[in-house]
């Protein structure tokens, strides 16, 4: 997995061409990376995600990804990703694959060659961090993305150190 990069930082300031967004259905803002997203991007995202045709007030359904320019962050794209609540749905590994699967094939959609992504659904959606990890790498390890500069952007130590263990381990 060559071109898949584990790194420690945080996502906003990530030179990449799209940085993914762990969003909610609504598309309007959170707390979390949505809420850091959103405060460096600035004002001009939240207008972007309103433009985004809702139904029913959801704009991005669990498992699928929606694009939009990028406010004031180095990236030129936010794709923005709905992860599982974990625990309120039968089948979180699928929906997280999606997730996963949704931001990458809309990023070569869009001519994207780098991308870097949080810990989707690893925060307040509860997913646990070592299997969230190893369906992530398993997904974006497929030869349809080895083009990609595909950056996983953890936002501590501690997470860190459980994707490069299972990044070794997918690796064995
Ligand atoms: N850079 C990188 N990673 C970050 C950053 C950051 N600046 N800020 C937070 N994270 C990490 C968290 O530590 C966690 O590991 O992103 C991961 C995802 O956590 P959440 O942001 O809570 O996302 P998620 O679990 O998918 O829940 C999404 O939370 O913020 C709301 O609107 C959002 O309703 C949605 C829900």
């Amino acid at each position: 997995m060559n071109n898949i990069f584990i790194v420690q930082g945080d996502i906003t300031k990530a030179q990449v061409d799209a940085i993914v967004n762990a969003a909610n259905p609504q598309m309007l803002g959170g707390g979390g990376v949505d809420g850091a997203i959103h405060r460096a991007a600035g004002p001009a995202l939240l207008e972007e995600c309103r433009k985004v045709k809702a139904v029913n007030g959801i704009r991005c359904p669990t498992g699928e990804a929606r694009i939009t320019a990028a406010g004031h962050l180095p990236a030129k794209y936010v794709i923005h990703t709905v992860g599982p609540v974990y625990h309120q749905v039968p089948n979180p590994k699928e929906l997280l694959q999606s997730a996963y699967l949704s931001s990458l094939h809309l990023a070569l959609k869009n001519h994207c060659r780098s991308i870097a992504f949080p810990a989707i659904s690893c925060g307040v959606y509860g997913y646990p961090h070592r299997e969230a990890a190893e369906v992530a790498l398993a997904v974006c390890s497929r030869e349809e993305f080895k083009q990609l500069e595909i950056y996983i952007c953890l936002a501590d130590q501690q997470m860190f150190t459980i994707w490069l263990d299972a990044e070794n381990s997918v690796h064995r």
